[in-house]
């Protein structure tokens, strides 16, 4: 298994360059398969949850072909259901988006439950309420979900979804795109990866009105048309980056990101002390004394985002002062918690709010990465712990950061990636006898 080796105390400077939106991708490639054509994707991350997406669509008869890093052409004129995508679809949380694309190319859709971050039951009721108010009989047994209309297609409905969540939104307004007549979907999430897919689909003769806003409304299309689309930059990976230049100190362009999907993030760490400038598609993010204590809440954008949570957490134990997150969106997303307590932070958890007892220099420890920003979080206490951090179970980081250790290394970091080979079994007991 590869793990990251950190020592500490370097401070971060010069430039790097953010990748696409992880989330934008794992929605936009499943919804290829709704277009009957050539679709050319740029600014595509390289992660491995766009690569298992990517081989999906393979084994659904799609023609994939890499041009270049970043940039990817699928052709989904000839596709059909295969059972064989169900070793990769229970790995990944985004394989629910199949459900929507399957349902609004084919009719019907086969596919298993998702996988992806353990923080908590992740629910996909809201989901299946979308696709039956479209028309769709769901069933779901024994790990696999399987949908149908009855050969009718799809047809426009009203939904209101009970809980604002960005994969119900997502998925329910990827299966409207070709169902009859309009759709409107109410209390929806708001967030920048989901303007990003509804750019998508129009650019490729969808019509959704909008993304952005509380109300998503749709005239389903007869079909949808190939095309050229270039996704948006990642926002939390740039949140990433500027949260480990408030831990390590320093001074760090961040090019190809668009300041406004970062306000909250910038607010937050200019009260920590942090300064963020703003330019065209990029921001300097400078750290030169110590940090302030500060509250977070995360909530649905534009509030502060869930998925920065534990990297904001990992850096408040350096502020001085008793600093209060509360986790917005997820029951139960403070496991890694317990690797900071390895590296010496004091952090009390109690429900959704974590209470962090700031000012103290963190310690290097062997850690875990207990999912995708936990194992970020890891990264960035690492930079600026004493002495020597081990994050182990790093394949977590790698479905969402394309290059993280590179890019950290560019900016000064004293990071390497190791392979480690998989221990050997156990030697079989030797004969007792
Ligand atoms: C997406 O997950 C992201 N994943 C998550 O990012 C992110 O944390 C989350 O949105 C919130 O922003 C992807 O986009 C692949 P939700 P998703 O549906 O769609 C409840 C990362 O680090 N809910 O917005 O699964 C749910 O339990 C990952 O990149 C229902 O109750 O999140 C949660 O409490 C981790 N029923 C809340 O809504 C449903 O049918 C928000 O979930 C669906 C969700």
């Amino acid at each position: 298994m590869d793990k990251y080796i950190i020592r500490g105390g370097k401070q971060l400077h010069g430039q790097v360059e953010i990748s696409g939106a992880k989330n934008a991708a794992v929605a936009i490639i499943p919804a290829v398969l709704m277009v009957n054509g050539v679709c050319r994707l740029e600014n595509l991350p390289q992660i491995s949850d766009t690569d298992k997406l990517l081989h999906i669509l393979s084994l659904m008869g799609a023609k994939v072909r890499y041009i270049n890093p970043g940039t990817v052409e699928v052709d989904c004129s000839h596709v059909y259901l295969s059972d064989d995508i169900f070793p990769l679809t229970r790995q990944i949380r985004a394989s629910y988006y199949l459900i929507g694309s399957m349902l609004g190319r084919f009719g019907r859709a086969r596919t298993t439950m998702p996988g992806g971050c353990n923080f908590g039951v992740r629910p996909i009721d809201q989901h299946v309420k979308g696709m039956k108010a479209l028309g769709a009989s769901i069933g779901i047994a024994r790990g696999l979900i399987t949908a149908e209309t009855g050969g009718s297609g799809l047809g426009g409905a009203r939904i209101y979804l009970d809980k604002v969540s960005v994969g119900a939104t997502i998925n329910v307004m990827i299966a409207a795109v070709t169902a009859k007549g309009r759709t409107v979907i109410e209390n929806v999430a708001k967030e920048p990866h989901i303007v990003d897919v509804a750019n998508f689909l129009n650019s490729m003769g969808a019509d959704v009105r909008g993304a952005g806003t509380d109300v998503i409304k749709v005239r389903g299309v007869e079909a949808l048309h190939g095309g050229t689309y270039s996704l948006i930059p990642d926002q939390i990976e740039a949140g990433t980056f500027m949260t480990a230049v408030a831990a390590a100190g320093g001074e760090v362009q961040l090019n190809n990101v668009i300041p406004r999907h970062l306000e909250c993030i910038s607010a937050k760490l200019r009260e920590m002390g942090v300064s963020v400038t703003e330019y065209g598609d990029s921001i300097v993010v400078k750290r030169d004394r110590p940090l302030e204590r500060v509250n977070v809440k995360t909530q649905p954008y534009p509030g502060f985002p869930t998925d920065m949570q534990p990297q904001i957490t990992a850096v408040l134990c350096q502020a001085e002062g008793t600093s209060v997150v509360t986790e917005g969106v997820w029951d139960n997303r403070y496991k890694y918690v317990n690797e900071l307590r390895k590296m010496g932070a004091e952090i009390t958890v109690s429900g959704k709010t974590a209470i962090i007892e700031g000012g103290r220099k963190l310690t290097g420890a062997p850690v875990a990465a207990c999912d995708l920003r936990a194992g970020a979080a890891m990264v960035v206490a690492g930079l600026c712990a004493e002495g020597l951090t081990v994050v182990e179970d790093v394949v977590y980081i790698e479905r969402g950061y394309q290059d993280l250790v590179g890019k950290l290394r560019s900016l000064g970091a004293d990071i390497v990636s190791v392979s480690e080979p998989d221990l050997p079994d156990a030697p079989a007991e030797a004969d007792a006898g």
